[in-house]
């Protein structure tokens, strides 16, 4: 087994949106060869790492030949010659080169892809799954689903205003049959949008993007939906809302704009009494972002309020960034982080942010992006972390899909040793 790396390379490839991204390769000593393709996101946090653009005519400015090139000489030489398996080495090392808070000289995604690689070229060459090698010999736990089966925000041209609304099958005795309940409840609400003469087209993550009335009637279909496909909501199935409550406050602060639905301007308090009402109405076990990123008073105010009962997940907030979480662990602000690995831009600082908030008690929830490729990394990464849930979109589109496939696989692999639950 010799997991020196001889070559290190990269290309520019499409995401689900049809915008460039970098695929980087990485090549040992033992012949082991890998790949890994970084996601991208839409409603970004403003301290998220820098996604390196190349700022030209092609592909209106969103090409990544300057990180491809980043990876092709800088990161190569540096590289080349180390152990995969010294994946916190070679993390650090990229970092050091890059120089910057932001890795905005190398670029997020050149060090992301060259970091995933070298775990996969790792995981191989030590004739491990992916998720073995990275969290352990007692890695059986296969996280819950929480499939986004209505999309709005940003995500949609569509009247909601909210970004995802998202099932979660906590009530099921493993993946496979949540991963069931999921999906056979986004065939039902598809009969439901379609017999109230609504569209059934997808948004980018691959959950339907009606135009609802109200934000609170699209919850209303979900709980229909959960009821007509024979699951009893609360029990079986919950609900999880990401607000991205960014994109309707114009200054990232604490004024909000509910444009899209026409519901109109609310203060940080009509916020949190509109997501009171909801939470005495609806089985919700979950809230991403119910407030901006930059109203960090009223985040609290959220969790004070409803933290006992529910996890308050922050993520363009703490853009899965250890100085933002540890901030958010002192003043209370949520009881759970978003975890992005291409908001921090390596595959250790993701691993650290997850730790920190392991020992402050705090839950994290793994995550897609909105813009994905067929990469399942995710997928493996989820296992390895032990966190318990992850989102990966929707039921449709292969690239969502294809992280659920491959759970089923490690559940499978795990024959009948796999743990599920929500907590
Ligand atoms: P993004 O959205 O990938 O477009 O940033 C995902 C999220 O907000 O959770
Ligand atoms: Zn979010």
């Amino acid at each position: 087994m010799n997991s020196k790396i001889t070559s290190i390379s990269a290309l520019e490839i499409l995401d689900s949106r049809g915008n460039p991204t970098l695929r980087a390769y990485v090549t040992l000593k033992d012949g082991t060869k890998t790949s890994a393709s970084v996601p991208s996101g839409a409603s970004t946090g403003m301290n998220e790492a820098l996604e390196l653009r190349d700022d030209e005519k092609r592909y209106s400015g969103k090409g990544v030949q300057k990180a491809v090139e980043n990876v092709n000489k800088k990161i190569a030489a540096a590289l080349t010659g180390m152990h995969a398996v010294d994946q916190k080495d070679i993390d650090y090392t990229m970092i050091a080169l890059d120089g910057t808070e932001n890795k905005s000289q190398l670029g997020a995604n050149a060090i992301l892809g060259v970091s995933m690689a070298v775990a996969k070229a790792a995981a191989v060459s030590s004739n491990l799954p992916l998720y073995r090698y990275l969290g352990g010999s007692n890695t059986l736990r296969v996280p819950v689903p929480c499939m986004n089966i209505l999309n709005g925000g940003e995500h949609a041209d569509n009247s909601v205003d909210f970004q995802e609304f998202m099932l979660v099958p906590h009530g099921a005795p493993n993946f496979k049959e949540g991963l069931r309940y999921v999906a056979e409840t986004f065939h039902v609400l598809k009969k439901i949008l379609k017999d109230k003469g609504l569209a059934t087209s997808v948004g980018d993550e691959g959950g339907f993007a009606p135009n609802c009335a109200s934000n609170e009637i699209a919850i209303e279909f979900i709980i229909a939906a959960i009821e007509q496909a024979g699951y009893q909501p609360g029990i079986d199935l919950s609900v999880a809302i990401d607000s991205a409550a960014n994109s309707f406050s114009p200054n990232l602060d604490n004024k909000y704009e509910l444009t899209k639905s026409g519901a109109g301007k609310m203060t940080t308090d009509e916020l949190i009494d509109l997501s009171g009402e909801w939470l005495k109405k609806y089985p919700i076990i979950s809230w991403e972002d119910p407030l901006s990123e930059g109203d960090w008073d009223g985040f609290a105010k959220f969790t004070k309020k409803f933290g006992d009962k529910i996890e308050v997940v922050g993520d363009d907030i703490f853009v899965t960034n250890r100085k933002y979480i540890s901030r958010g662990i002192s003043e209370k602000t949520a009881n759970s982080a978003l975890i992005k690995l291409n908001q921090i831009g390596s595959v250790t600082e993701t691993i650290e942010a997850v730790r920190m908030c392991r020992e402050a008690g705090w839950r994290y929830f793994l995550s897609h992006r909105s813009g994905e490729t067929e990469d399942t990394f995710l997928a493996d990464f989820a296992v390895a972390m032990d966190g318990g849930h992850l989102k990966s979109g929707s039921a449709c589109r292969g690239e969502r899909v294809a992280k659920y496939n491959r759970l089923l696989e490690i559940e499978h692999e795990l024959k009948g040793r796999s743990e599920y639950r929500w907590k």
